[in-house]
This record gives C-alpha cells, structure tokens and sequence, in this order.
C-alpha cells in the first residue's frame, strides 16, 4: 500500500493544531499507521533536509524545526503520497488556497523561515527515504 511521511511542525504542535490536522487526514480517508510526538535530533533534520543544504533558508529551517516537539505520522492509502500534498497546500501559506491544511491555519509570522505547519513527502522515494528517517524499524 502507498505510503507517506507526514510531519506537523514545531509551529502546529505549540498552537494546538494536532487533532484539527490529524482529523483531515482521517476524514479524507487516510489510514494512520504510525504516530509519534518527540523533538527532532540534529543528525534526523540534517538527513530529512539534506536536498536543502546551501540553501539561504536552510539553517532558518533547521532552527525552526529544533525549536519543539514534532509530530511524526506514516499515513497509507491509495494516492495518499500527492493527495496530502493536495491537502497541505502551497509551501506558503499566504498563497495556500482555503480548504487546505495551510490555507486555513496558516500564515505569514513575519519570521524568516515559512511556517508552515505541515511537511508531506513529495515522491515514493521521498517517502520511504524519510520513513527510514524518522521510523527506522518501518524503512
Ligand atoms: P515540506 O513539505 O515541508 O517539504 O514543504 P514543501 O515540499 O512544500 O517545500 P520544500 O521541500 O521546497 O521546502 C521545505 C521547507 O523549507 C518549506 O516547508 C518551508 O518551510 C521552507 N522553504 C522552502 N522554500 C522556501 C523559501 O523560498 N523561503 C523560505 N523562507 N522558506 C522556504
Ligand atoms: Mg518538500
């Protein structure tokens, strides 16, 4: 079965936003498969960001994702690896069209960094990459 990295950010975790984000991903008939909330190690968010380094907005980024608890979710489904692409929105969530994860609770903060609430794989490879980051046992 397709499968998907999902992450909530430091940002939707401090605001409250876990049931409200987990609930789409049920109610659009995603299967939850693993779950998790601790803080990111170092060697995690270097090795889930690496397509990033060198980019200006890559150590905002890693900043940003130390700053708190994350959590980790494999989510399954037939499409699931687009269609919570579909579900999160655009990267920014000024031009996330409402209806999405990022359109409807999201916003600009002003802060360096685009917080944005949500992280979805972006590929099959992405994905099981990811899923052997962030739940070895499942790689
Ligand atoms: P993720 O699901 O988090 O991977 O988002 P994405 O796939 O929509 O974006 P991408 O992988 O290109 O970038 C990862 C994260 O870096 C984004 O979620 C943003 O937080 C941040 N980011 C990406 N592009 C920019 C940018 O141009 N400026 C700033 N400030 N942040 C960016
Ligand atoms: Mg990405």
């Amino acid at each position: 079965m397709e499968r998907t990295l999902i992450l909530i950010k430091p940002d939707g975790v401090a605001r409250g936003l876990v049931g409200q984000i987990v609930a789409r991903i049920e109610a659009k008939g995603y299967a939850i498969d693993a779950l998790d909330l601790r803080s990111a190690t170092a060697a995690e968010l270097a090795a889930h960001y690496a397509e990033h380094e060198g980019k200006p907005f890559y150590q905002p980024l890693v900043d940003f994702m130390s700053e708190g608890p994350i959590v980790s979710i494999i989510a399954s489904g037939q499409g699931v690896i687009p269609g919570f692409r579909s579900l999160a929105g655009a990267t920014d969530p000024t031009a996330a069209a409402p209806g999405t994860i990022r359109g409807d609770l999201g916003r600009d903060w002003g802060e360096k960094v685009q917080k944005n609430l949500v992280h979805g794989s972006d590929s099959t490879e992405s994905a099981e990459r990811e899923i052997g980051i962030w739940y070895p046992a499942e790689g």
